[in-house]
């Protein structure tokens, strides 16, 4: 029993095994138990010897197998170590790298255009006071404009701004010009209660720009307009003013910029007319001047509000304004760009 058994046992090459081995060996119900048990039945001179033989071949084994089981264990670590060491040699797992979506990027690429014309890059407020979003801007309350830019009020003062010019009132009323002249571009989102399709938002980007000094004209407004569009778009690309109405400027423009029916960039968005408004603008009325406490007489300028998506709409071809805000990673990706 006992060479059998060791041979089986030093056979045994899965842990499981060895388990079973054991159980049938030396459980309740094995020969040694048996033989245990069968005590009872001999000479009472006959029980130590017996007892004796039985109870060192249990012992025998049950060391065998312990011994068994630690190698058996052994073996597992030492195969699993070997399994997992680490091959340095081998290419590396590629690291899969964000990039800053087309929509900031074409609002990083207006501000340094607009900061290398030494402009101020101004953050203004997207939950605002109607004071500043309206009132400041000659828009009393019960101005039909409202109507235009109908949005999500908070309370009876507060709203999501429907334009960055709640910026520029802002920065207008805070400005000492004993300092100098402004010039300011705020960029950020604005909201409007508008059903979303594909060319609008409830929710989408606007630049403000504003330049106050003495002498400023519209010639100036037109030349800066231009430099914009051409900087973003390329020296190919032509402006179009076509009057307008904003009651915080007057003379109002609205402007458009030319895009190619076919074949170039920006197809999709196209009109047929080969145009694209992009912004409003125009030279800031004298009473929001008065309102924020410049003399009219005095000083003047321009102000204008570009819209960063449709830019990028045409820059990168894009056709839907709401590809911009649904996140889908198969849109962006197609933007990557290094670092
Ligand atoms: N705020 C205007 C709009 O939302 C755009 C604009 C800005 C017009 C500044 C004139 C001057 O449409």
């Amino acid at each position: 029993l006992k060479q059998e058994n060791q041979q089986r046992i030093e056979d045994a090459k899965e842990l499981g095994d060895l388990d079973k081995i054991r159980v049938n060996l030396l459980g309740k119900k094995g020969p040694i138990t048996e033989v245990l048990r069968g005590m009872r039945d001999l000479e009472a001179s006959e029980r130590p010897k017996v007892g004796a033989f039985a109870n060192a071949i249990r012992d025998e084994l049950k060391t065998a197998i312990d011994v068994q089981r630690k190698a058996l264990e052994q073996e597992a670590i030492a195969n699993k170590l070997a399994k997992e060491t680490i091959d340095v040699t081998l290419p590396g797992a590629p690291v899969r790298q964000g990039t800053p979506h087309i929509l900031q990027q074409t609002i990083d690429d207006l501000e340094d255009f607009f900061m290398g014309m030494g402009y101020q890059v101004v953050d203004g407020y997207e939950v605002e006071e109607d004071h500043y979003n309206f009132e400041m801007l000659n828009i009393p309350a019960d101005h039909p404009a409202r109507d235009m830019q109908d949005t999500f009020y908070i309370d009876q003062e507060l709203l999501l701004r429907t334009q960055t010019s709640a910026s520029q009132a802002r920065t207008l009323e805070r400005h000492d010009f004993s300092k100098g002249p402004l010039k300011m571009v705020s960029p950020g989102r604005v909201y409007r209660r508008d059903n979303d399709d594909a060319t609008h938002s409830h929710q989408f980007h606007q630049m403000e720009g504003l330049v106050i000094d003495k002498h400023i004209t519209m010639g100036d407004l037109k030349g800066t307009l231009l430099a914009m569009a051409q900087h973003v778009l390329g020296a190919d690309r032509k402006i179009r003013l076509r009057p307008s109405y904003f009651p915080f400027t007057e003379p109002s423009v609205e402007v458009d910029i030319s895009c190619f029916k076919c074949g170039g960039t920006g197809c999709a968005v196209c009109k047929q007319s080969g145009w694209i408004e992009v912004l409003g603008a125009g030279m800031v009325h004298p009473n929001v001047l008065i309102a924020a406490g410049v003399d009219p007489e005095v000083y003047g300028g321009f102000a204008f509000g570009v819209g960063p998506d449709r830019l990028a709409m045409l820059k990168y071809g894009v056709d839907d304004i709401r590809s911009f805000y649904t996140d889908d990673v198969r849109f962006l990706e197609q933007f990557q760009t290094e670092g």
